[in-house]
Formats: C-alpha cells, structure tokens, sequence
C-alpha cells in the first residue's frame, strides 16, 4: 500500500529529525505539483510517499476518471475519505492528497492532527499548461477550461488558505518547491 522512493543521499538522519516531526501534506489545486514534489520531497527526507489518488485507483483497479464516469464523484469522494483517513495514520511521511480533498472538513481534520499543510499555488494559466494535455482531470474536462480552472480557484480559495504553509510552483522544478517546503517547515518548527 505504501510506497517507498529510497534515495541514494537522503538528509542524514539527524537533520531529518530537524524537519519531519509530523507528516509532510500536501495540497492545492490540480496543477500545482503535489505528486512530483511529494516524491522529491519524500526522497530527500529518505521517507515513504502516499500519494492518495494513486491509492484509490490502484485499490479501484480503474483511473480516476472511470470512477468518476461509472460511479460518480460522489463515490470518488467516499473512496477518497478513506483513502486520507489511512494515509493520516502515518507517522513522518508525506502525503499528497487530490485538489479537491481538504474541502471535506473530516479529511481536514484527520491530516491536520498529525500533519503539516502545504498548500501548493500556481497561476490559471501554468496550471492549464500542466493539465491540459492529459484527460485524467474528469472536473476539468470542459470547453472553458481557463474559465472553470479561475472558478474553482475562487471557490476553493478559503480552503486551501487553511494549510499552515503555501509555497507557489510557478517556473519551479519539483526539487526547487521542495527545497522552499523544508525551508517553510524548519521555520515552522
Ligand atoms: C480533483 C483533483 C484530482 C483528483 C480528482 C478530483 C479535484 O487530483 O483527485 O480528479 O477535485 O480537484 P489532482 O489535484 O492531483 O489532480
């Protein structure tokens, strides 16, 4: 269930402990690189990685995008609940959850007691650079899809502003966001 990026020169155990006193979160909008910065994050911390859109499809055994297709968001949503609630339970890994997870006050609550929330931001237009090209974003399969990105942003905008920490991704790699998020949580600490 979980996985596990070894990396061959993660941070040496004692400066580990400096940062990973409770589980890395993250969130904020698709787009905003919360799965490739999880697993850098993860392998410069030398810790496990649960990205939750990945477990649910992995124990659906179908994409995302079918689930939503063949049974709806509602039910994505049950699956997510307790994919998050699993993932929660861990001790000092990261966690990356779906865009629109933390919208749910339980998931809230249940990465919260444990966790640090990283909300991850990027601007409409880098984040419709990232998803356009794949269909696996089922919400984002619109005509407008610049239109309905500034939307859900606002929407959501009181939600994400609920994490401890946001780091913008905008012309950054996964590392560089990384790097930025062991900064914000050492001073956090
Ligand atoms: C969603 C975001 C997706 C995925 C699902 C719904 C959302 O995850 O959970 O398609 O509601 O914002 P990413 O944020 O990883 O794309």
């Amino acid at each position: 269930m979980v996985t596990f990026h070894p990396h061959p020169d993660p941070l040496p155990s004692r400066e580990r402990g400096n940062y990973l006193k409770k589980n890395i979160v993250l969130t904020g909008f698709m787009g905003t690189g919360k799965t490739y910065t999880g697993r850098a994050l993860a392998r410069m911390l030398g810790t496990n990685f649960i990205d939750t859109d990945s477990l649910i499809e992995k124990e659906a055994g179908i994409p995302i995008s079918e689930i939503f297709e063949k049974f709806g968001e509602t039910r994505f949503r049950e699956l997510e609940r307790e994919v998050v609630k699993r993932a929660s339970e861990g001790n000092c890994i990261v966690i990356a959850v779906g865009g629109g997870a933390i919208v749910d006050p339980d998931n809230l609550a249940a990465l919260k007691r444990n966790g640090l929330i990283i909300n991850l931001t990027a601007s409409p237009e880098v984040i419709l650079g990232r998803v356009e090209r794949n269909s696996d974003r089922p919400i984002l399969q619109v005509e407008d899809k610049i239109g309905k990105i500034t939307e859900l942003l606002e929407k959501r905008a009181p939600y994400y502003e609920k994490a401890d920490i946001t780091v913008n991704t905008d012309g950054k790699s996964p590392e560089q966001v990384a790097d930025e998020i062991l900064e914000a949580v050492r001073s956090e600490t």
